[in-house]
């Protein structure tokens, strides 16, 4: 197999004397479409913050594109290829939809910006709800747009590798069917894609493989479809209980 884009060996994170990611080792193939599940609490965000260098691990390796970038900050993170879309979007509200989309360009402005220019008409083209609201202030937008104008953001830093936490956070269903096909149209052009997500039976639905986190561990990983029909799984994420 060819060597992963991202992988992380015994990753800790803490937060005083709380430990809120307790040894976790996790792999995305480059190319692969990688899901985690977990409850609330489980620690997805904290080690999503430790991948994208928001917090420096308290312990363990992370190697990204064949180098250890342990402890780097999330602006070389972002240079070095790694988009994220946080959870709760951080678009900034005051500023234009083109404003926002720019900001995720910024390592490449002056640099490349006929490439920029180029990224900016495919992505108003995946999500052409963006394109008819360009000039509109990202603040007035739906839930569902600020979330396609994130992703839109992370594509325009041209990454190797798209992380998001916690896509459909707050979304309707409707939203969440325009939103997980473009997901898939990306990977399936090369995107490597790591996805944080609460609905279990969508992020288990598009993902190759899942991690499934408790309580700052890794319980269960494995292929998507493997995971899907684990006991565990269908109890506590998939709502197979008593009355069903
Ligand atoms: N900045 C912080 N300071 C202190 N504790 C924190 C901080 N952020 C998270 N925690 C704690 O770390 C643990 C893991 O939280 P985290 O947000 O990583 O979980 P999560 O799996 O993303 O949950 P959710 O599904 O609700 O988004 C929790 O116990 C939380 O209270
Ligand atoms: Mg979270």
């Amino acid at each position: 197999m060819s060597q992963p884009i991202l992988s992380l060996s015994a990753v800790r994170v803490a937060y005083g004397r709380i430990e809120a990611v307790r040894g976790v080792d996790l792999a995305v193939g480059r190319g692969a479409f990688v899901g985690i599940i977990g409850s609330n609490g489980a620690g997805k965000t904290s080690l999503m913050r430790a991948i994208s260098g928001v917090v420096r691990p308290a312990g363990g390796t992370i190697t990204f594109d064949g180098e250890d970038v342990t402890g780097r900050k999330s602006h070389e993170m972002v240079a070095r290829g790694l988009a994220m879309v946080p959870e709760g979007r951080m678009v900034f509200s005051d500023q234009s939809v083109r404003d926002n989309l720019m900001l995720g360009a910024y390592t490449r402005i002056g640099r490349d910006d006929a490439g920029v220019a180029d990224d900016l008409e495919k992505v108003l083209g995946l999500f052409p709800r963006l394109a008819e609201r360009i000039d509109q202030v990202a603040g007035t937008l739906s839930g569902g747009e600020q979330q396609m104008l994130a992703i839109a953001r992370g594509l325009l830093s041209r990454p190797k590798l798209l992380v998001i936490d916690e896509l459909s956070l707050g979304l309707a269903p409707k939203i969440l069917d325009l939103l997980f096909p473009v997901l898939t149209a990306l990977n399936r052009d090369g995107l490597s894609i790591l996805l944080v997500e609460q609905m279990a039976s969508y992020a288990l639905a598009v993902t190759e493989r899942t991690y499934v986190m408790e309580n700052g561990r890794v319980i269960l990983e494995g292929a998507s479809t493997d995971v899907a029909v684990d006991p565990r799984v269908l109890d506590a994420y998939l709502g197979r209980r008593g009355a069903a």
